[in-house]
């Protein structure tokens, strides 16, 4: 996939603090809002009715999203928009809210289309004959908001699937900090890490251009300067932290976007399998994926903004590599799988199989270095038992 004479796909950004107030300019008379009534309270709830109906518009929030969605949820929520007939989506939530919106859109405007033709990869068609969606992020990380896909879960199986397509990037992403300020330490924390994860594989891509490599060397310093201090709350510059964060994880959405993710993501295999944060296991893999990626420009450039040790660009891999498994402790989070709390036996049964699905995920063949059959084990059980990275 070479992209670089392509258009730079993104969402419309509207960045700032107070910037949901944006909602009152588009002028849309029924908005559908998908959300999540965990993280969604009363006040704001109250807010974006306002901000419609000010306009002769009326709102109706359509459906709550609490988990990543099954197929069937998604059927049924698009049968309640088609009866609702929106002319503006706002989801406002998480990943799950948002790509569940994407997907209600999808079925919404395309009523006759089966699951099967929905994850056809860049096979959808034109969207927004019906309704615009604007996506208003609530945690910092996912970059759904600005991102091309959308992740479900068959029930049948339990196994993931991902629609994709450059017509699910919602119209508008409202990048409001305001949302970010509640945010549990530790979903900040691993949103924070899925969004760094996001910046560095976008960053060494083969398919990205030196924009999208700007985009993505920038999000990523703006996450490692202030990613701890976000999470830590500490009063004084929190807020200036959680709302560079939330900034930089839609440009890292846009990043890969643009590109596409790496290593980590591709070797995600164990976290959807057994149940742990998609955000604390990309973190945790990523300085074995760096130092397996090795030498690269882009690791360069961001360990010399760091202040890390070369000089030769091995050196600085390697510095990257060992920077990332201590920016994790900082953070409080595991640097292994075992520390993860998965167990020894049902990982190594399952390692063969994790190995063999990372191997096959674009966002592995789009990696700078793609591990062997072999080399792709070593690397999860490395990550297992927590050996020292280790750049060759
Ligand atoms: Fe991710």
């Amino acid at each position: 996939m070479d992209n670089k004479y392509q258009p730079l796909a993104t969402s419309n950004l509207i960045v700032g603090r107070g910037s949901i107030n944006f909602i009152g300019q588009l002028a849309k008379k029924r908005a559908a809002v998908i959300y999540d009534g965990r993280a969604t309270s009363e006040a704001i709830k109250v807010q974006l009715k306002e901000l419609i109906t000010k306009n002769g518009g009326e709102c109706l929030f359509i459906a709550d999203i609490k988990n990543e969605p099954y197929f069937n949820d998604i059927l049924r929520y698009a049968e309640e928009m088609k009866s609702y007939n929106p002319d503006l989506i706002i989801a406002i939530g998480g990943g799950s809210v948002m790509d569940t919106a994407k997907a209600m859109h999808l079925f919404y405007e395309n009523p006759d289309m089966s699951i099967e033709e929905s994850l056809r990869p860049f096979a959808l068609p034109k969207l927004g004959k019906k309704a615009i969606m604007v996506a208003i992020p609530t945690t910092s990380g996912t970059g759904s908001e600005t991102t091309s896909v959308a992740v479900f879960i068959d029930q049948k199986d339990k196994s993931k699937h991902i629609m994709i397509s450059n017509e699910l990037i919602p119209a508008y992403a409202i990048i409001d900090a305001n949302f970010a300020d509640t945010l549990p330490k530790t979903v900040a924390a691993h949103t924070g890490m899925d969004a760094l994860t996001h910046s560095l594989e976008a960053a060494v891509c083969v398919a990205a251009s030196p924009m999208v490599r700007s985009i993505a060397l920038g999000a990523a310093l703006d996450i490692l300067e202030n990613l701890v201090d976000s999470v830590a709350g500490i009063d004084e510059c929190k807020d200036k932290a959680r709302e560079t964060c939330h900034v930089a994880a839609t440009l890292a959405g846009v990043a890969i976007t643009n590109s596409c993710a790496g290593l980590a993501h591709g070797f995600d295999q164990p976290g959807a399998y057994f149940g742990i944060p998609h955000g604390l296991v990309c973190g945790l893999l990523l300085p074995y994926t760096t130092a397996f990626t090795g030498p690269h420009p882009s690791y360069t450039v961001l360990a010399k903004r760091l202040g890390l040790q070369g000089p030769s660009e091995r050196d600085y891999c390697q510095s990257l590599a060992d920077y990332l498994v201590d920016f994790n402790t900082r953070l409080s989070l595991p640097i292994s799988l075992a520390e993860a709390g998965i167990a020894e036996k049902p990982f190594m049964e399952k390692v063969d199989d994790f190995a063999g699905l990372a191997l096959m995920a674009m966002a592995t063949k789009l990696s700078p270095r793609i591990p062997t059959l072999e080399e792709a084990k070593e690397l999860l059980k490395n990550c297992y038992y927590g050996k020292k990275p280790v750049v060759k």
